[in-house]
């Protein structure tokens, strides 16, 4: 059910990569709630992925930009605010990438050039996102922008490897630059701490299947899906929660604050 809670809004997604992705999902929603967007993926992604199905059904352009690149950063920025006709209200960060986990290196066995790496993509990311963003005025008042994250930043989860030390990382930076987006331009920055979700960098984690199935059982109100994601989301790009900045929110059916469920008691009361 649409809302219409986005019209005259408009906005850059970063990370969709195919109909599983978060991004994805989230831009079909917004599509739905009335707001116009700008799609970017890193040019790589965009020779295998099959975005421009997304961008015909939404009426949207696509614009290359390697996140981790200031330049095309900045060149994103520019032909946004273009192609939109002004300033930007919404910003999507729906990045995450580690090579040691790609390369099947444990969190006991870094590579350091691809921690790096790793986390140039997926927290880095999000400071020069921010920074150009900032820094060229593009920001609209009380707009907001939103970064996907995972509870291994606060708990451990063995599999998750150097991706929870870039998550860490990724929610800090929504709390520093939030206050000065928020001080100076009335912007909010908040992260949305997702249940496992089936995708691509999702399913990348070791075990998933076993982890995904753990969290089922030990969230109240079951995991939440990629559109649930969205649907929240759309929220936190809308006016109803102009107030809400610098938190990390977690979006996972009530996982992070169960001790234990009577599904997981019983598999061990034998
Ligand atoms: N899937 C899960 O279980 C889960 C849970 C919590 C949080 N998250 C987070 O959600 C976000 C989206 O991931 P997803 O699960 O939809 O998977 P996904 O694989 O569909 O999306 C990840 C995206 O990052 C993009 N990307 C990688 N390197 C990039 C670069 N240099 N520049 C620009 N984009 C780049 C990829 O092309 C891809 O589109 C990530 O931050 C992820 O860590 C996922």
């Amino acid at each position: 059910m649409a809302y219409n809670l986005l019209k005259g809004k408009r906005g850059i997604i970063f990370g969709a990569l195919d109909e599983n992705s978060i991004a994805w999902k989230t831009a079909l929603s917004v599509h739905a709630e009335g707001g116009k967007f700008v799609l970017t993926n890193a040019p790589i992604a965009l020779r295998m992925g099959q975005l421009k199905t997304l961008a015909e059904e939404t009426g949207s352009e696509i614009i290359p930009a390697d996140a981790t690149n200031e330049e095309e950063l900045k060149d994103l920025v520019e032909k946004s605010m273009e192609i939109l006709g002004g300033k930007i209200d919404f910003v999507l960060h729906s990045i995450g990438m580690s090579i040691n986990v790609r390369k099947g290196r444990s969190y006991m066995d870094e590579d350091y050039k691809f921690t790096q790496k790793g986390w140039d993509v997926s927290a880095l990311s999000f400071h020069k996102v921010m920074q150009s963003l900032y820094k060229m005025d593009a920001m609209n008042e009380w707009g907001s922008i939103v970064a996907l994250t995972y509870m291994a930043a606060q708990r451990t989860f063995p599999d998750y490897n150097d991706m929870a030390d870039n998550k860490a990382y990724l929610e800090s930076v929504a709390r520093s630059f939030g206050y000065f987006f928020g001080k100076e331009k009335k912007v909010r920055v908040n992260t949305i701490s997702q249940s496992p979700t089936a995708t691509t960098a999702g399913q990348g984690i070791k075990g998933f299947t076993g982890f995904i199935n753990y969290a089922e059982k030990m969230s109240p109100l079951g995991n939440a899906t990629a559109q649930d994601c969205a649907d929240y989301t759309i929220t936190l790009f809308s006016d109803l929660t102009r107030k809400v900045t610098m938190q990390n929110l977690f979006h996972d059916g009530g996982f992070s604050n169960t001790g234990v469920s009577q599904e997981v008691i019983d598999e061990f009361d034998n």
